[in-house]
């Protein structure tokens, strides 16, 4: 089915230069880039997309790191867009990503994992509604 998701490339893979790689690596598959924009997260943006981690060990964390320097917000679209992505981005934890993945081959920890892409048709629309309002 074809799907919108949306994608993010994290701040510590922005500050790494890698932003041309990962959208090559989207673009390899044959997904279009439908929107792309170099902005810095809010606080409130981070807090509603991660709403269903609140209160968990690594929230704080989570929402101190994704607002700490610029990211690339993307609208990405094609066939089954979705588990595409999650399947080009890996496990979550770079240390378990295969090889060939994003997060597998520059991903450095659970936290600096490089790339956010949306875990579900519905995740999709509710996060670029947030990041692109
Ligand atoms: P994302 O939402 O960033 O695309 O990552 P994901 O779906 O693969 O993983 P998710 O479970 O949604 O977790 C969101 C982010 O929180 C951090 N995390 N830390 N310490 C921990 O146990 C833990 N678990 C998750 C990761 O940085 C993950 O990307
Ligand atoms: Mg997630």
């Amino acid at each position: 089915m074809f799907q919108r998701t949306y994608v993010m490339i994290k701040p510590d893979a922005v500050e790494r230069r890698l932003i041309g790689r990962i959208v090559s690596r989207l673009e390899d598959v044959g997904l279009t880039i439908e929107r792309m924009e170099l902005a810095e997260v809010t606080r409130e943006q981070a807090e509603a997309n991660y709403a269903e981690h609140a209160g968990k060990p690594f929230y704080p964390g989570l929402i101190e790191y994704v607002t700490s320097g610029p990211v690339v917000k993307m609208v990405v679209s094609g066939e089954e867009a979705v588990a595409v992505v999650r399947k080009l981005m890996g496990a979550t934890n770079p240390k378990d990503a295969a090889p060939g993945t994003i997060r597998g081959d520059f991903g450095l920890s659970l936290d600096a994992n490089i790339v956010h892409g949306s875990d579900s048709p519905e995740s999709a629309e509710r996060e670029i509604g947030i990041f692109f309002s």
